[in-house]
């Protein structure tokens, strides 16, 4: 039977579980010297994670290959076996958001004092927990503070901030962190691998990419590029599969908008709305490529700080030249304050006007000159301490009083070491 690779690739061991590094090892260890909480609290982004987690633990505490909970579940015993087809007399899984209502959570309440009928554990997995009402975290509260001792609560939730502080100080809390693209990658690769499916490496990339951590999502994407039917899957069909915006596309615009071609990206603008790009996706690509641009500028050895292959980074080295600090940075201004407009119905409109707004003016000239509106020293001064906002005026000072001037010239020395400053900044940052 076919099963999609996100379920057939469920971890079944902690030691499975990727990129959760802290919260796998806090885990093994609890349970290895039997210290098992009473109440855990998983919150984090959507597919990291933790219902795959709370079901493992679930195996943990009750596989019948060891007498004791145990860091490595068979996944062949009866009670294994309950918990993956969700058939587990002992496990109880909560869906929060379609039952919300207190009524449900007291019949779960009412069976907590009886032992588990084949296991070691109760184990109450609440999925979603934060759509829970108010009435069901009172009639929950205290439970989870003096639960039965074969008890155990998992509460998780995409939406920590929802769930009552009251709670959350009750329970073992466990941040499941959006999973790194480079890690998703290899992951993403070893199964492609495993599975013998042909794609290219920087298509696995691209993935990763295409969904910023999320490894459900990563692997239902591979799994439709796979009914592509292609020879090879290539980063062209993640692109256009997922709708992101190819790379190849953005180094175009960013060339386009230093050399002032506003019809060219006007058109490029085009061909993406029409081959169904969102204008959020488009905005978020191109507010994150220009920071990649504007690391690029900064620092010649910083690729490792963007997701940019090698070739769209040697690329992006080039068009640097072509733009200004300055330039980058009000550019990506332009677009976070248009952020708000790219879920209008006009959202392409407001698109062409950002990307017609940002090819840098004469104005764009005039800021890479700004000593034209300085009188005195202290202009220059409070100038520098707007493009470095964490020195003191004194430190600002003494960096003026050092100054060599260019060519008898203190004014165009000053906007060079500011820049060298700011650079500093960013590679600290
Ligand atoms: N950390 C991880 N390591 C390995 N695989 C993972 C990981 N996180 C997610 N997955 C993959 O994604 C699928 C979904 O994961 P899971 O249901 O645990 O996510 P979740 O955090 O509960 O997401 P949601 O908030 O949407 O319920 C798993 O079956 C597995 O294939
Ligand atoms: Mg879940
Ligand atoms: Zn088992």
């Amino acid at each position: 039977m076919y099963q999609p690779l996100h379920l057939k690739y469920r971890p079944q061991t902690l030691s499975e579980v990727i990129g959760q590094e802290h919260i796998v090892r806090t885990l093994i260890n609890a349970i290895a010297l039997q210290k098992i909480a009473p109440a855990y609290l998983f919150s984090g982004p959507k597919g990291t994670g933790k219902t795959s987690t709370a079901r493992i633990i679930a195996k943990s505490l009750n596989c019948q290959s060891s007498n004791e909970p145990t860091t490595k579940p068979c996944g062949e015993c009866n009670s294994c076996k309950g918990i993956t087809a969700s058939s587990s007399v002992d496990v109880t899984e909560l869906d929060a958001a379609s039952n919300s209502g207190v009524e449900l959570i007291r019949e779960l309440i009412s069976t907590i004092q009886f032992a588990p009928v084949e296991g070691r554990f109760k184990t109450f997995i609440i999925d979603e927990c934060h759509a829970l009402s108010s009435q069901s975290w009172q009639a929950l509260l205290k439970t989870i503070e003096s639960p039965p001792r074969h008890v155990v609560f998992i509460f998780c939730t995409t939406e920590l901030h929802k769930v009552p502080e009251t709670i959350v100080s009750r329970c073992q809390k466990f941040d499941f962190k959006r999973v790194p693209v480079s890690l998703v990658a290899s992951y993403l690769k070893q199964i492609s691998h495993q599975e013998s499916i042909n794609i290219a490496p920087s298509a696995v990339t691209a993935v990763a990419k295409a969904n910023k951590g999320h490894l459900r999502d990563s692997l239902k994407l591979l799994d439709q590029l796979t009914l592509l039917g292609e020879e090879e899957i290539t980063s062209n069909w993640v692109w256009e599969l997922s709708g992101t915006i190819p790379e190849y596309d953005l180094l175009t615009v960013c060339e386009n908008i230093s050399k002032g071609e506003i019809t060219g990206n006007l058109g490029i603008l085009q061909d993406w709305i029409e081959s169904g790009k969102q204008p959020t996706a488009i905005h978020t690509s191109l507010v994150s490529f220009l920071k990649d641009l504007l690391v690029c500028k900064t620092n010649l050895n910083g690729r490792h700080l963007t997701q940019l292959e090698e070739d769209t980074w040697e690329e992006l080295v080039s068009i640097s030249q072509l733009w200004n600090i300055d330039q980058i940075r009000n550019a990506i201004a332009i677009l976070m304050a248009r952020q708000s407009l790219m879920r209008d119905e006009d959202a392409h409109l407001w698109l062409e006007a950002t990307l017609i707004e940002i090819v840098p003016t004469n104005k764009g000239s005039h800021q890479s000159q700004p000593w034209k509106d300085w009188k005195t020293a202290q202009d220059a001064i409070n100038w520098a301490k707007e493009q470095l906002p964490h020195l003191t005026q004194a430190q600002l000072q003494e960096h003026w009083q050092k100054l060599t001037p260019i060519n008898g010239k203190k004014a165009p020395a000053w906007v060079e070491a500011v820049q060298k400053l700011q650079q500093k900044q960013l590679q600290q940052a």
